[in-house]
């Protein structure tokens, strides 16, 4: 028997399949919603006595190894060893591919994981001994404490560190740099990774990088299969004028919007709760997990993409969000909930934290704080109606403005009869004819769609590109709105000389001023990175120049670390 058919063999199609997606028993079959397009009915068969799936919808289908390779998007190789660990069988030929580059990356991050999580428990010995200035010299003093006391005055126990792999980057130039170069790996492999971030001060060749992450407590981040592909750092001690957070940047195994922290960790949770809980943090995941709530995953900081939610669309059919939905960050939240309700989530929001900051917070002081928020979520239109009328008494006309700005634009996503259902109950609420509220839905009648476009349109252009289309999307709102105008910062103002450019974005999207208005927001602050990119890019260039002709330039370098913070602030 061949390896592949003795892999086969030894796995049933039914526990891979179901360890995935949901399968339903349909006489001697299983059926499920297809993990592979956009459906409301299931045509993805599973059969158990021939050991392989098809989708009368899409397509696709095959036997295990195909899916592993479709699911995990995976080549035929990668996924046959996926299969062998998972039947406990040892491919004897190690195939030439085991060897590149994505292996030795896998394995360069394996080794800097582990390496950060015997510092974090080195960094605990060195604050304890007083001859190192330990925790005895100055106790309240963040400085004296060791990353690992600190983590666990967060409240997180050993085992979840362990766990979790947390750990610590010293506050050195070259600790895991050297660490890596030692362990055979080359300097360009490590930078790919993102570990160490290329000096622009140095000429000599091996001095010419440095540390990405110093100083900093380590979340690694993994893919849904374990492995470590990237890593968040969190400042410890505090320092000023520097980034709460550090991350990888975008690498070959990491694309920063297809994946979601912690979700190796809840996918079976999730799977089998039929329900997913989205917080913010790092920690806010972590400590929701230790606390029993198993089936979280972190968005760390930013709007859920679309990838993000059909991952987890296949395992489940409700999402509770638990943002902090007041401060700047609202804009993206709205947006990540309305793309769930595109994606066919049921879409809840959690309740009351008690007035803690958040649901780490909340598990630190009481676990049972954060289950009860979670088990009094409330649907999320209703979450947006109250929200509104807490600004606003039902009666005034504010309260319209605010329902049209708030509440309409989520509930387009909403199937026809759960719209229905909340159109009477918005009616009832402000004393208003349904009819209107029929109405103000239809002028907006799937503008998710068509901004998802534009937005992905905008994501995929070049750097240069994206600079010119997000110009032409702000001059193609101020065509259709001009009294928008105002709303336009100083800085931006130069554009409106221009309107020729691209007055093509005019009639794309936006189907009232409200949403124009967010837009522009939206529009202005991404265009605000390109340009803070540019100068940085900019900056570094007369930098090196400065370099080679022998003078440092010490308000270049301040000036890059101010733009740089700007920056960091803004992602
Ligand atoms: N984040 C980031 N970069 C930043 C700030 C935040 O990537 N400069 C991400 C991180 O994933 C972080 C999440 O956004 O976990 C939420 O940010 P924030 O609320 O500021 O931090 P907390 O997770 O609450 O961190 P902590 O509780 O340790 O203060
Ligand atoms: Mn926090």
């Amino acid at each position: 028997m061949s390896q592949v058919e003795d892999i086969k063999t030894k796995i049933d199609i039914i526990d891979l399949v179901g360890s995935y997606i949901r399968l339903t028993k349909a006489g001697s079959n299983f059926k499920a919603r297809c993990p592979f397009h956009n459906e409301k009915t299931p045509s993805f068969n599973v059969s158990p006595a021939r050991q392989i799936w098809h989708c009368f919808g899409c397509g696709k289908g095959g036997d295990v190894i195909e899916f592993v390779k479709e699911i995990e998007g995976v080549e035929f190789f990668e996924a046959l060893k996926m299969l062998a660990d998972r039947a406990g069988v040892e491919l004897v030929h190690e195939d030439a591919s085991a060897k590149n580059e994505r292996t030795r990356t896998f394995s360069l991050l394996e080794d800097a994981a582990k390496f950060y999580e015997e510092e974090l428990a080195h960094s605990d010995f060195l604050a304890l001994n007083p001859l190192y200035g330990g925790s005895d010299a100055s106790p309240k003093s963040e400085c004296a404490r060791s990353p690992l006391a600190y983590l666990r005055s967060r409240g997180l126990i050993d085992e979840t560190i362990k766990e979790f792999r947390i750990g610590y980057a010293p506050q050195e130039w070259k600790s895991i740099f050297n660490h890596l170069l030692e362990k055979g790996f080359k300097a360009d492999e490590i930078e790919c990774a993102g570990l160490i971030v290329k000096s622009q001060n140095s000429k000599v060749a091996a001095q010419n990088y440095y540390d990405r992450f110093r100083g900093r407590i380590m979340f690694p981040i993994f893919d849904a299969l374990g492995r470590v592909i990237a890593f968040g750092g969190r400042m410890f001690p505090d320092r000023e004028n520097e980034a709460k957070y550090v991350n990888s940047p975008e690498t070959n195994l990491y694309q920063k919007s297809k994946v979601l922290y912690g979700f190796n960790k809840s996918k079976s949770a999730i799977l089998k709760a039929g329900e997913c809980i989205v917080v913010e943090g790092y920690m806010d995941m972590i400590m929701s997990y230790q606390s029993g709530v198993k089936n979280v995953v972190a968005s760390s900081g930013t709007a859920l993409t679309a990838d993000q939610l059909k991952i987890l669309r296949r395992l489940s059919e409700k999402l509770i969000t638990a943002f902090d939905m007041d401060k700047a960050g609202e804009d993206a939240a709205r947006r990540g909930i309305a793309l769930a309700l595109t994606e066919g989530f049921e879409v809840g929001v959690a309740g009351s934290l008690s007035g803690l900051k958040d649901p780490a917070d909340a598990v630190r002081k009481d676990p049972k704080i954060w289950k009860d928020a979670v088990k009094n979520s409330r649907h999320v239109i209703q979450f947006y109606i109250d929200t509104a009328l807490a600004k606003f008494p039902a009666s005034s006309h504010e309260a319209k403005r605010e329902f049209q700005r708030t509440v309409i634009p989520a509930i387009v996503s909403l199937p026809d009869l759960e719209k229905a259902h909340w159109i009477k109950q918005i009616g009832k609420t402000l004393d208003i004819a349904e009819e209107a509220v029929w109405e103000a839905l239809r002028k907006l009648q799937n503008p998710n769609n068509k901004l998802q476009t534009a937005e992905n349109e905008i994501k995929q252009a070049a750097p240069n590109d994206r600079k010119l289309l997000l110009e032409g999307k702000i001059l193609g709102i101020l065509a259709q709105y001009p009294m928008l105008a105002d709303k336009v910062e100083s800085n931006f103002e130069p554009l409106l000389q221009r309107k020729g450019t691209a007055a093509v974005f005019a009639e794309l999207f936006l189907n009232g001023a409200i949403e124009a208005e967010t837009e522009l927001a939206h529009c202005q602050r991404e265009l605000k990175k390109e340009y803070l990119k540019a100068r940085l890019e900019n900056l570094s260039q007369i930098m090196r120049e400065a370099e080679k002709n022998g003078n440092g330039g010490d308000r270049n370098i301040l000036e890059f670390q101010r733009l740089m913070s700007e920056l960091s602030k803004m992602q």
